[in-house]
C-alpha cells in the first residue's frame, strides 16, 4: 500500500469509529430520553442517591431503610455490598419492584486490589512501572466484577507532599508527571476502554480536587493555593484520568479558593466539564454535602442547593439531594433541567456497563469462582510486591542474606498477618496474606531464630483509637522490657538481625495523620537495644508514608522499605532478603530527615538566596539540611549502575520538533537487575519562576552483569509546557537543561535552547 492509500484507510477508520460512536451515543440517547420521560421528578431524584450498605462478620446486611427505598425507586445505587448473592438479591429488588425497573450501581473501595490485595498505591507506584500497575488494577476489575460489583473508587491521584497525611498511602506520590501515567494505567486496567464487559467496570478518579494538600497533613483540612500550582502540580493526575476516559469523578472534602469542593461550581462545571470535556458522572465523597455546612456554606437545604447547582450529580450517604431537590425546584433555586442533566448522566453510566441490557452482568457465580484469588492473580501480587520494594540502604552488601550465616528475624510484625494488606484492603481477607515467617518456613530457609521484640504499639491511647477500626493490637503478655531482653538474647546468637518493624496499618489512610513520623518509640528503644550488641541490622520496614529514618539510616545497616506488600507479603519479602529477586523500587515522595522539613518535595521553585553552606542568609535551616534524607526516585539495587554524560542529538529544539536525549548505563556488578532511568529538566528562564527540576519521562532497562544498554528519549516541546499566570498552556522558547539519572539528585546533565 503506498502511503496515500495507507493515509486514506487511516483516515476512513477514524470516521468508521466516530460514526459507529455517533450512532452509539444516539441509541443510548434516545434509550434514556425515552425513559426519563417517563420518570417523575421524584424518581430522577432517587438516582441521585447513593447509600451505603454495612457489613456484619458473616456478610453484607442491608439495612430496612435502603430496601425501603429501592424499592420506592429513591436509590440509584449502593456501595460496600459485594458478593453475587448479596448483589443478586437487591438488584432484585431495583428491578422487579421498583415501577421503573432501573438497575442499581454497586460501587465499592477497591483501591490496591479487590480480594487479591496488591502493595498500597504509593507502593505501587514506587515499580515506575504503569504496565504492572494496569494489570493489577486489571486483576482487581476482574475480581471486583465477579463479585457483583460495577464500579470501584479508585484511582486516588492526589499528589502529596505531606507524609504527616495518612493518606499518602492511597496516592502515588509528589510528581504530576508520574501521578498521571499512574492515574493513565489504572483507568485503562479498570475499564478497559469498555465498560460493557462483564469483567470491566467504572472507575472513579477521586478525590477532586487537591485533597492532598490540606495543610499541615491533618486530615479533611483547608487547602489553599495558587491556581498556577494548581494547574502545573496538583491538576494533572486528575486531568490525566479524564483524558484516559475515567466513567467518574469524586469530589474531595476540602475547599478550593474558598468553597468546598462539593458545592464548587467552578471547579465541577467551568474547569471539569467546560474546559475538560468531561461526560461522566460526579459523585460526593461520603457526606460532603452535608459537610458543608460545618464549613460554614449555610444549611442543609442550602448546600444541597449549591452542590445540585455546581454540577453535582450523585449523593454519597448524606440524602441531602433526597430531602431537599424536589423542594429547591419547586422553589425555582435549582431549575429541573439541572435535576434532568444529573439523573441523564447516572444512567448514561448504566447504560454503558451494560446494565440496562443485562443488570446481573455482573453477577456470575462461575466467574466469581473462577476469578477470586486465582494463581495468577497471585502472581501477580507477589510480582508486584517485589518490584514495589525500595532498599534504602545496603551498607558491606548486608543484603541479600548469606544463607550459610544464623539469620535473627525480629519484630512484631515477622509473624503478622493482619498489616500485610494494609489500609483500604476491605474486601481483603488478611487470614489469606502470607506472613514473613510463613515464608521462610515454606521456603524451607534454614538457620532462623525469632524473637517478637516488642509490640507493634505500646501506647494505651493508640492503642484505643486504633482497635475499634479493626487492628488487632494487643499487648504481650512480657512487659516491654522483657521483649527486648528475647529479642537481644536472641540477636547475640545470631550472626545478622532482620528486624520487621513499621505502622500498624490503621496508621495509615483515611483519618490517620500524625504529627511524628519516626518509627514508635517502643520500637525504636528495640532498635537501640539490638544496636549495642553490635550485630549487623537490617530493618525492614512496613509503613504507608515517608518515615524519619535519619537514627535509622545513621546507626544501621540494611533498610528494606516494603510498604504494605499485599497477599504475597511474605514469599515477597524473602525472596529479596535471600538474593532470588533484586530489588528495583524507587520512592515516590521524598523521605524527610525530620518532619520539620516537612514540605520537601524535587520539584519546587528556586529562591532568590539559594542555599550556600557558608552564608547566613540564604534559604536554610540552622538545624537541618534542606534537602531530605532520600530524595525522590531514590532506591539502590544489589547491583550499581554507571551512568555515562548525557549526549543530545541537537543543542537546539525547534517549534514542533523534537531532539533526542541518551545515556549509556552499565550495570558494573554483578547481579542482573532493572534501573529505572529518569529523564529531568529545568527552564533557566521563564515568565513565571520555574522548579529547578521537572520528570518528563522515564525508562526501565534490564541489565545482566557487566551489560551496557543505551537508553534514549524523545523530548519535544509538548515536554516543556506549562501553565503560565494567565493559565495558558504553551512553551517559552530560552535555555533548558536536561537531567538524566538514577534519582532526582544524582543526574548527568546537558544544555539546550528552545526556539
Ligand atoms: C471516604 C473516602 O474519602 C473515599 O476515598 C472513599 O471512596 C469513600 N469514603 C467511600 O468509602
Amino acid at each position: 500500500m503506498n502511503i496515500k492509500n495507507f493515509l486514506l484507510v487511516c483516515f476512513l477508520s477514524v470516521v468508521a469509529s466516530a460514526n459507529a460512536q455517533q450512532s452509539s451515543d444516539a441509541k443510548m440517547n434516545s434509550f434514556i430520553d425515552n425513559l426519563m420521560r417517563r420518570m417523575t421528578l421524584q424518581e430522577k431524584i432517587g438516582q441521585l442517591n447513593l447509600p451505603s450498605v454495612g457489613f456484619d462478620v458473616t456478610g453484607p446486611v442491608l439495612s430496612q431503610g435502603v430496601e425501603d427505598k429501592i424499592k420506592k425507586g429513591l436509590v440509584g445505587g449502593v456501595f460496600n455490598t459485594y458478593t453475587p448473592e448479596a448483589v443478586r438479591k437487591l438488584q432484585q429488588m431495583a428491578v422487579t419492584q421498583t415501577r421503573m425497573k432501573i438497575p442499581l450501581l454497586f460501587g465499592y473501595d477497591v483501591i490496591h486490589g479487590h480480594r487479591t490485595i496488591f502493595p498500597i498505591n504509593l507502593g505501587l507506584a514506587a515499580t515506575w512501572d504503569p504496565v504492572l500497575v494496569e494489570k493489577t488494577a486489571r486483576a482487581a476489575a476482574e475480581e471486583a466484577s465477579a463479585d457483583g460489583l460495577n464500579w470501584v473508587y479508585s484511582p486516588m491521584v492526589d499528589i502529596t507532599r505531606d507524609p504527616r497525611w495518612g493518606r499518602v498511602s492511597e496516592g502515588s506520590g509528589e510528581d504530576p508527571f508520574l501521578g498521571s501515567v499512574m492515574a493513565k494505567a489504572m483507568v485503562n486496567g479498570y475499564q478497559l476502554n469498555d465498560l460493557s464487559k462483564d469483567n470491566t467496570v467504572m472507575a472513579c478518579v477521586k478525590h477532586f480536587a487537591l485533597y492532598g494538600a490540606a495543610e499541615a497533613g491533618r486530615d479533611y483540612n483547608t487547602v489553599d493555593m495558587s491556581k498556577v500550582r494548581m494547574y502545573n502540580e496538583y491538576l494533572p493526575p486528575y486531568k490525566a484520568a479524564v483524558d484516559a476516559g475515567v466513567g467518574s469523578v469524586m469530589t474531595s472534602f476540602n475547599t478550593i479558593d474558598g468553597v468546598p469542593a462539593s458545592g464548587n461550581k467552578w471547579l465541577l462545571t467551568d474547569l471539569l466539564r467546560n474546559q475538560w470535556g468531561f461526560k461522566g458522572l460526579v459523585v460526593s465523597d461520603y457526606t460532603s454535602i452535608n459537610e458543608m455546612v460545618n464549613h460554614g456554606m449555610g444549611d442543609n437545604k442550602k448546600v444541597a442547593e449549591l452542590a445540585l447547582n455546581a454540577g453535582m450529580d450523585m449523593d454519597m450517604v448524606g440524602e441531602e439531594f433526597l430531602n431537599y431537590a424536589e423542594q429547591l425546584v419547586n422553589e425555582g433555586k435549582v431549575p429541573e433541567k439541572t435535576i434532568d442533566d444529573e439523573c441523564r448522566k447516572i444512567l448514561e453510566a448504566k447504560y454503558k456497563l451494560g446494565l440496562f441490557s443485562n443488570p446481573f452482568l455482573y453477577v456470575n457465580e462461575e466467574r466469581n469462582k473462577k476469578e477470586i484469588m486465582s494463581q495468577d492473580k497471585l502472581n501477580l501480587s507477589k510480582q508486584a510486591a517485589i518490584e514495589s520494594m525500595v532498599l534504602l540502604k545496603n551498607k558491606d552488601h548486608v543484603l541479600p542474606l548469606d544463607r550459610s550465616s544464623r539469620i535473627a528475624f525480629i519484630g512484631p510484625l515477622v509473624k503478622d498477618q493482619r498489616d500485610l494488606i494494609g489500609s483500604w484492603s476491605g474486601a481483603g481477607d488478611y487470614t489469606k496474606a502470607i506472613s514473613i515467617w510463613s515464608a521462610i518456613e515454606q521456603a524451607g530457609y534454614k538457620n532462623v531464630l525469632y524473637a517478637k521484640g516488642c509490640n507493634l504499639v505500646d501506647d494505651p491511647d493508640l492503642i484505643k483509637q486504633l482497635n475499634p477500626h479493626g487492628a488487632m493490637l494487643i499487648p504481650d503478655s512480657l512487659s516491654p522490657q522483657q521483649l527486648i531482653d528475647q529479642a537481644v538474647r536472641t540477636a547475640y546468637q545470631s550472626d545478622v538481625v532482620v528486624a520487621v518493624l513499621g505502622e500498624p496499618f490503621g496508621m495509615s489512610g483515611e483519618a490517620a495523620s500524625v504529627t511524628d513520623i519516626r518509627l514508635l518509640e517502643n520500637q525504636r528503644n528495640l532498635l537501640e537495644a539490638l544496636k549495642k550488641t553490635g550485630k549487623p541490622i537490617v530493618l525492614v520496614l512496613m509503613n504507608g508514608r515517608p518515615l524519619d529514618l535519619s537514627w535509622e539510616d545513621a546507626n544501621l545497616d540494611g533498610i528494606l522499605e516494603t510498604w504494605y506488600a499485599g497477599t504475597m507479603a511474605g514469599p515477597a519479602i524473602t525472596d529479596v532478603l535471600y538474593g532470588n529477586a533484586n530489588p528495583s523500587g524507587k520512592i515516590t515522595m521524598s523521605f524527610p530527615v525530620n518532619v520539620g522539613q516537612v514540605p520537601v518535595y524535587y520539584n519546587h521553585l528556586p529562591t532568590g538566596r539559594p542555599y550556600k553552606a557558608d552564608q547566613k542568609y540564604t534559604t536554610r535551616y540552622l538545624d537541618a539540611p534542606n534537602d531530605p534524607l532520600y530524595p525522590f526516585g531514590y532506591g539502590l539495587s544489589y547491583t550499581n549502575y554507571n551512568y555515562s554524560s548525557v549526549a543530545l542529538s541537537s543543542n537546539t529544539l525547534n517549534t514542533g520538533g523534537s531532539i533526542t536525549a541518551s545515556v549509556n548505563v552499565t550495570n558494573t556488578g554483578d547481579r542482573a537487575g532493572t534501573e529505572t532511568v529518569q529523564l529531568y529538566m529545568r527552564q533557566m528562564v521563564g515568565s513565571i519562576s520555574r522548579p529547578v527540576k521537572e520528570l518528563i519521562g522515564f525508562q526501565q532497562v534490564a541489565l545482566a552483569p557487566g551489560e551496557t544498554k543505551k537508553v534514549s528519549f524523545k523530548v519535544t516541546d509538548d515536554d516543556l509546557k506549562f501553565y503560565n499566570s494567565n493559565l495558558q498552556y504553551n512553551y517559552e522558547p530560552g535555555d533548558f537543561k536536561l537531567f538524566i539519572g538514577t534519582n532526582s539528585r544524582d543526574v548527568k546533565e546537558a544544555d539546550f535552547v528552545a526556539r
